[in-house]
């Protein structure tokens, strides 16, 4: 059973995978996993354009699962018989390999007859270009039933397939996103003195912005501060009027992030100051702190050692300063992000997320599947109190 199962969940993945489709636009993608939920005989909606709430059982108890459905921007280097059939789009972080794990546990889950409770299933656009888990949100999937744990996963080139990497506390950073447009004063380059060179002050403000993280922060607190753009200027003979950059910032703790724009500004303002130029900072939070619930964890950990064995999971001692919008349930619902391993040099799935060779060991789209419906049939029976 499970060989013909793991065949089915393949045939769903690269059916998927050879029809990447982008945030907001993963209209095919929508309508196969609603073909595949009508089969189940499992009642579903669609949210916004393109998102899929699905749910099953009833009871007192309600917990979600959650799957992203989108691709990124990239062209697909390898050869693979199933590979990307939509030129320059590909899935290049296992969002495909996502969904086919969550319509497997719909698939394990729908089997049983008495579900004690309610499990729902997200089916999530645009992760992304960040948004998605907002949207589903801001639709009300949380309530009605009210979900009271939740529960994602995403695959992990970095572990052995089937390795199931669990971590309670932080795990993913928040990502905060700004513009700062540094203002001089134009003129001829062969005479600076009558100008306002605002890439000099640009210069020394990206270098003085540097000194946040090493000596304003506790260097026991993870942050990060990395200017990703810098526009300026208009011909070598000319003193620059304006330069505009973009960065981002990354954090592991709230108090972190709300000190390190204030640090930006006192720095700003000192260093456009000295050289009588000025500055606008445009600073915004795009994704929050993504935390998982001790108790969800420790739910999810002993139900994956009960299932695969001790042996298969890892404890993982750091968090990541990459950025997830699973955040966005967590800030309503308790919940565990939980990672599969999906690592195989012989396969060549080792290579990292958005890598354009990105591919998995798809022996571990049943791992995913299993897991998703073994810790949604514990949680209903017992909770985590
Ligand atoms: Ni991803």
């Amino acid at each position: 059973m499970n060989n013909k199962f793991l065949d089915q969940l393949i045939a769903i993945r690269r059916k998927i995978h050879r029809y990447p489709e982008l945030g907001e636009r993963e209209f095919r993608t929508a309508q196969f996993i609603e073909k595949n939920l009508r089969a189940l005989k499992i009642k579903f909606r669609r949210v916004g354009k393109t998102g899929v709430l699905a749910s099953l059982g009833q009871g007192a108890r309600c917990i979600a699962l959650r799957a992203d459905m989108d691709a990124l921007p990239l062209m697909e280097k390898k050869p693979l018989p199933y590979a990307s059939k939509n030129r320059g789009v590909m899935h290049a972080c296992g969002h495909d390999a996502h969904v086919a794990m969550l319509l497997g546990a719909a698939m394990l889950l729908a089997q049983k007859k008495n579900l004690p409770g309610v499990v729902k299933f997200f089916f999530q656009p645009n992760e992304e270009g960040s948004g998605g888990a907002k949207s589903l949100v801001s639709a009300g999937v949380m309530q009605n039933p009210k979900v009271q744990a939740v529960v994602g996963l995403h695959v992990n080139p970095r572990f052995p397939t089937g390795k199931i990497g669990l971590k309670p506390g932080p795990l993913m950073a928040s990502v905060d996103k700004f513009t700062l447009e540094i203002f001089g004063q134009g003129g001829h380059a062969a005479y600076p003195h009558e100008g306002k060179d605002a890439i000099l002050i640009a210069a020394e403000a990206i270098l003085a912005l540097q000194s946040i993280v090493s000596r304003r922060i506790d260097p026991l607190e993870p942050a990060v501060l990395t200017i990703g753009t810098m526009q300026g200027g208009a011909r070598y003979n000319i003193l620059a009027e304006k330069v505009t950059l973009t960065g981002t910032v990354r954090t592991l703790s709230s108090k972190t992030q709300a000190q390190i724009p204030r640090f930006m500004r006192q720095i700003l303002q000192g260093v456009t100051k000295s050289h009588g130029g000025k500055y606008k900072l445009d600073y915004q939070t795009i994704g929050a702190l993504l935390a998982n619930d001790p108790k969800v964890c420790a739910l999810s950990r002993q139900v994956a050692a009960r299932v695969f064995g001790e042996s298969q999971i890892v404890d993982l001692e750091t968090a990541s300063m990459g950025g997830e919008d699973f955040s966005e349930y967590l800030r309503q619902a308790p919940g565990c992000f939980i990672y599969i391993g999906t690592g195989n040099k012989a396969l060549g799935t080792q290579f990292p997320w958005h890598h354009p060779e990105f591919n998995i060991d798809e022996r571990a789209l049943i791992v995913g599947s299993t897991l998703l419906s073994e810790v949604a049939q514990e949680f209903l029976t017992k909770g985590t109190a």
